[in-house]
């Protein structure tokens, strides 16, 4: 799953570059892309070398609220994985501030730097080149939980959201922008996620379900351990 995905990201990455002079990549969080990340950054690898670098832009789907240099943190597991290993100038990573003591301001922060970056008018939604997915095994998605009010966000591209596990504290993008995005990149492993795999397929209103890009492309990379436990 890890190298097919990391196949994806470098073709998008390619397209983008090509054809805008950047790429702009929402990051997922959690452990699954781990592996996708470290075979980007691998240097015995194809795609450290052919992925334009110096011109990512790095965002993220979503933080835990805890400190950057914390375990738990997305940014913090991204840097191990992927960013300390690759020229990505530092400016070009746009974290979420899960130190703030305020996430609700840190939310509305991150928004206004989206908007700034993608050079946005009030009502528009930034378009993501790619953004990267992983789900839990409740259906979650970002920090999007199943009942959470995040999930029916339509105006805010960030917003602060409580999760059902820990680290509750969560900033989180909204549906509205994972659904404006040229593409998007699911990534699923263990048969831990299959029934949710399951009910994903048979239609059930998950929130990873609810990732259907307006004008975008979406796939889903399951690995067997889940898809044989989705049967
Ligand atoms: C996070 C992620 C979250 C993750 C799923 C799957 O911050 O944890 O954004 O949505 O993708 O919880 O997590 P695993 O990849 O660890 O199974």
């Amino acid at each position: 799953m890890a190298l097919a995905a990391a196949g994806e990201f470098a073709r998008a990455a390619a397209s983008a570059c090509a054809a805008r002079g950047a790429f702009r990549v929402a990051l997922a969080g959690g452990t699954t892309p781990r592996s996708l990340y470290e075979a980007l950054a691998d240097p015995r690898g194809p795609w450290r070398a052919s992925v334009p670098w110096e011109k990512v832009h790095v965002f993220f789907g979503d933080e835990r609220v805890v400190p950057p240099d914390s375990r738990l943190s997305n940014v913090w597991m991204a840097k191990q994985a992927l960013l300390r290993h690759v020229p990505i100038p530092e400016a070009q990573v746009h974290r979420m501030r899960g130190e703030s003591p305020d996430p609700d301001r840190a939310a509305e922060e991150y928004e206004e730097m989206v908007r700034r970056h993608f050079r946005l008018s009030f009502a528009e939604r930034p378009r993501f080149d790619l953004a990267l997915l992983g789900m839990g095994e409740d259906g979650h998605t970002a920090s999007l939980f199943p009942g959470g009010r995040g999930l029916e966000e339509k105006e805010r591209l960030a917003i602060a959201t409580t999760a059902p596990v820990e680290p509750s504290q969560r900033i989180t993008l909204t549906l509205p922008v994972f659904n404006a995005a040229a593409e998007v990149l699911v990534l699923v492993t263990g048969a831990g996620k299959g029934r949710a795999f399951a009910r994903v397929r048979a239609g059930d209103p998950l929130p990873a379900a609810r990732v259907h890009p307006v004008d975008g492309t979406l796939l889903w990379l399951v690995d067997r351990a889940a898809a044989v436990a989705a049967a």
